[in-house]
């Protein structure tokens, strides 16, 4: 399947609940935010059926993602499901790794290959704070746990804020946690009309690159293996590598091969674009297959070619899934 410019898209991302055991400051307001009802959310079954009409026209890798995915029961017959359904699939989890001490294992042996782990910080006062009570322990436990189980690549995503966690001492803690575990470090740029902080907040991935280069040496340099929109470089003195994300400096839409399914079962083709096609109705109504499959057309036609062009997003961040 390719989209008006080309691009191609294989990669799907679910996300399985809007819920989330913290309450991120940049990602929500600290009420939380109001719940989406039970009977409005995608049961497995459907999105088992939806993720293999979108097998059958192309997708080859799907994330699950949140809200936080791990507050859902039974996400392991979902990652079973997807893995029984569609052999070849690349699935992939993205969690804030509280709750992956206890099921890494059983996610990996039901057909989890590998995991991101957002800890925006290191330091467990500022992890409290900015998580509103988040347990930074916990956290790194789940990150042993993934490592335990075999989950690979491992890869941590913290977004950067000004003032909250951009310190070279942050970043550094970051840099020694990856040469003490085998474990991907991507920073990431903050994206404030999808969040809850302003733009003041905002820290150019330009500015982790120099801190990084005065830390001694960093070379571009190839990712691990699905790599997405991170650009990568190795940082000699610390025989580590160290990932980049900018999606608010850079212009990554242009390989984006990406669609999402929200909870509620909304296809989107861009994070920032309001664009949204109903494909819960087509489920419970019964459609078939092409249906579906027509649907991702459909959708994929409205990608826009960049973010300049895409309106803004219509929905809180833990509402898409990142
Ligand atoms: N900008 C950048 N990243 C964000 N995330 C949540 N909100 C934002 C934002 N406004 C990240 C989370 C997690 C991923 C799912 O999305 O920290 O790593
Ligand atoms: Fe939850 Fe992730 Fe939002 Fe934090 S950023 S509140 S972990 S969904």
């Amino acid at each position: 399947m390719r989209d008006n410019y080309h691009r191609k898209a294989d990669y799907l991302r679910l996300s399985v609940t809007d819920r989330c055991n913290l309450r991120c400051r940049y990602c929500m307001p600290e009420g939380g935010v109001p719940h989406l009802p039970h009977s409005e959310i995608l049961t497995y079954e459907e999105m088992l059926r939806f993720a293999a009409a979108a097998a059958s026209a192309g997708i080859s890798k799907i994330r699950l993602t949140g809200g936080e995915p791990l507050v859902r029961r039974g996400i392991e017959d979902l990652v079973g499901g997807l893995a029984s359904l569609v052999p070849r699939l690349d699935i992939s989890l993205t969690t804030n790794g509280l709750l992956l001490e206890k099921c890494a294992g059983t996610l990996r042996s039901r057909g989890l290959r590998r995991v991101n782990i957002s800890i925006d910080t290191l330091d467990a006062r500022n992890y409290r704070e900015l998580t509103r009570g988040g347990d930074l322990e916990a956290a790194l436990q789940g990150v042993s746990a993934a490592l335990s189980a075999g989950l690979k690549p491992v890869k941590i995503n913290a977004v950067l804020l000004r003032g909250i966690n951009d310190s070279e001492k942050e970043i550094l803690s970051f840099i020694e946690l990856s040469r003490r575990l085998p474990v991907f470090i991507r920073f990431i740029e903050y994206m404030s009309p999808c969040g809850n902080l302003d733009e003041s907040f905002f820290v150019p991935m330009s500015r982790v690159r120099e801190i990084l280069e005065g830390l001694g040496g960093a070379e571009p340099c190839a990712g691990p293996e699905g790599g997405g929109p991170a650009s990568y470089l190795r940082l000699r003195r610390f025989e580590v590598t160290v990932g980049l994300i900018s999606p608010v400096t850079s212009h990554f839409c242009e390989n984006c091969n990406r669609l999402r399914l929200t909870a509620d079962g909304k296809l989107k083709s861009c994070l920032l674009s309001p664009t949204e096609v109903d494909v819960k109705e087509l489920l419970r109504s019964g459609a078939a297959d092409d249906l579906l499959i027509e649907a991702m057309r459909v959708c994929l036609e409205d990608k826009p070619h960049c973010r300049s062009m895409s309106g803004g997003p219509n929905r809180m961040m833990s509402g898409i899934g990142g």
